[in-house]
């Protein structure tokens, strides 16, 4: 599909770890597949540890899935075939960071940061990298630019500081951003500011993101399509406001409940946050032994993604013919 700039297919990225002496396979990413369409937004939701900056990491070539492991294609081509291309394919598929503090250098003044890469991947100099510059700068804002362009991070808010590695990211005119996490450092008042801003780009710039959050509710305001991941699983995805309106699988929906809701204090009491906490159990479905609607057969079998409706895929027996006697009732 020629619409399709990103896409994983059953993709698994394992990680050895030591511990009293012994290698350990921690599994990171378990048989992750989605699309990313060009100038769309997919937003991988997901609690901290589900896996979503190793995925980062697998699109943007920092780590290496796992050997006879499923396909990464960025614009139809392996990224297998783009390693021998990286310089080509930085330039097209920039990352953004959660903290902007660690993401620049202190030392150096924003027009530094921007032009860096107009110099690396486009050869720009002169006037020309300064015109430049500007341009970017006032894609994200950061006006007036003149005063901007001279600045050293310690003198910018969280807020703009972010804005200068959006800037960066778009200096050498990627056609995909992954951002990972990248308003969760920063000041809820400015957040919706810096989503905006993502949103802006997508539409005026043409650039697709991966965002990447904890937060359905800001996955729902700015993304197309959301991802649900669970211990590196995916468990539901499809069109966001459908996933978000209409949760099939039972984690999303324990995210979605957990959201703290001031017009219905009385839901948010009556929540069990026990249900979140993690368990060790990796047999059957990853979500079996946190799952209020746990069956017998969820023990067996991991439920694979399916097509529910015209607008979702979820991964859950419940939604499959198998068998629905309950296990815990
Ligand atoms: N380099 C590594 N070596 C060993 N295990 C790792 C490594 N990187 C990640 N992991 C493990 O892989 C799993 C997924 O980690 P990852 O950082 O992708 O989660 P995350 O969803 O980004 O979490 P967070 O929201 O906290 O950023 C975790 O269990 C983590 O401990
Ligand atoms: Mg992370």
């Amino acid at each position: 599909m020629a619409d399709v700039i990103l896409s994983l297919s059953q993709v698994n990225k394992t990680y050895v770890t030591r511990k009293n002496g012994r290698n350990r396979n921690v599994w990171a990413v378990r048989n992750v597949s989605f699309d990313l369409k060009r100038q769309h937004i997919v937003a991988l939701v997901g609690e901290s540890g589900s896996g979503k900056s190793t995925i980062a990491k697998l699109i943007t070539g920092v780590e290496r899935s796992d050997a006879k492991s499923g396909s990464i294609l960025f614009e139809q081509k392996p990224l297998a075939e783009w390693r021998r291309h990286m310089r080509e394919y930085r330039r097209h598929v920039q990352m953004v960071f959660q903290d902007p503090y660690a993401a620049l250098n202190p030392l150096n003044p924003v027009n530094y940061a921007v032009g860096r890469p107009l110099t690396n991947y486009k050869k720009l100099r002169g006037q020309a990298r300064e015109q430049e510059i500007e341009q970017i700068l006032q894609q994200v804002h950061l006006t007036p630019v003149r005063e901007f362009a001279n600045k050293l991070p310690f003198e910018l808010s969280g807020g703009q500081l972010q804005r200068v590695v959006i800037a960066r990211a778009l200096a050498s005119s990627p056609k995909l951003i992954v951002a990972d996490e990248p308003v969760s450092m920063l000041d809820v008042s400015i957040r919706a500011e810096v989503i905006g801003l993502i949103d802006e780009l997508r539409t005026q710039a043409g650039v697709s993101f991966l965002y990447i959050t904890h937060d359905l509710i800001s996955a729902r305001l700015l993304a197309d399509e959301i991802v649900v991941l669970y211990r590196g699983t995916v468990v539901e995805s499809g069109d966001a406001k459908t996933v978000v309106r209409e949760a099939l699988h039972p984690y999303t929906q324990l995210l979605l409940q957990a959201i703290p809701n001031p017009w219905a204090p009385e839901q948010d009491e009556n929540f069990d946050m026990s249900l979140l906490e993690r368990t060790g159990d990796d047999t059957g479905c990853v979500f079996r032994s946190r799952c209020p609607h746990a069956m017998e057969a969820c023990a067996k079998t991991a439920p694979t993604l399916q097509p529910h409706g015209e607008k979702q895929q979820v991964a859950c027996l419940l939604y499959s013919a198998e068998s629905r006697e309950p296990v815990n009732s």
